[in-house]
């Protein structure tokens, strides 16, 4: 179930559109922008920092949680991700892994060209996610 407010959503996904205009991204030339809303109604923007060694490339979604947790955040309510693409752009697994992981089940928000709008739970993008709790070693 999607927690969201669709103004909430709206806002997001423009200020995500928006980030994109910081993308650093000399080597695909894909713009990617990402809004992070915290459960306090902050929001943190984020864009992709690409790398010549390419595999070091940061994704616009984990640069504005590296931001928001950077600064003492914690908990979150709903991520955005909007792209040069004129359709809805998922985020990527490694992505998907990081926003579970550092997230809990929020809320993806996608936006499109048409400013149309999609809201799906992290947890229908990568069900069965890797967590903390798989890692838990008797005694520690
Ligand atoms: N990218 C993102 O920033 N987020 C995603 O979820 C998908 C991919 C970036 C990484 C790279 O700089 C460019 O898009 C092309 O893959």
């Amino acid at each position: 179930m999607v927690t969201i407010t669709k103004e909430k959503a709206k806002q997001l996904a423009l200020m995500a559109r928006e980030s994109r205009k910081m993308a650093h991204a000399p080597h695909s030339g894909f713009h990617v922008g990402s809004a992070l809303l915290t459960n306090d109604d902050k929001i943190y923007t984020g864009c992709n920092i690409e790398n010549s060694s390419y595999s070091l490339t940061n994704c616009a979604e984990r640069t504005a949680l590296f931001k928001a947790v950077s600064e003492g955040e914690k908990a979150f309510k709903a991520i955005a991700v909007a792209s040069d693409s004129p359709d809805f752009l998922p985020p990527c697994g490694a992505c998907r892994q990081v926003i579970a992981d550092l997230c809990g089940d929020i809320d993806v928000v996608m936006i499109d060209k048409e400013d149309a709008i999609k809201i799906i739970k992290i947890s229908e993008l990568l069900p069965m996610a890797f967590n903390a709790d798989h890692i838990k070693r008797e005694g520690l």
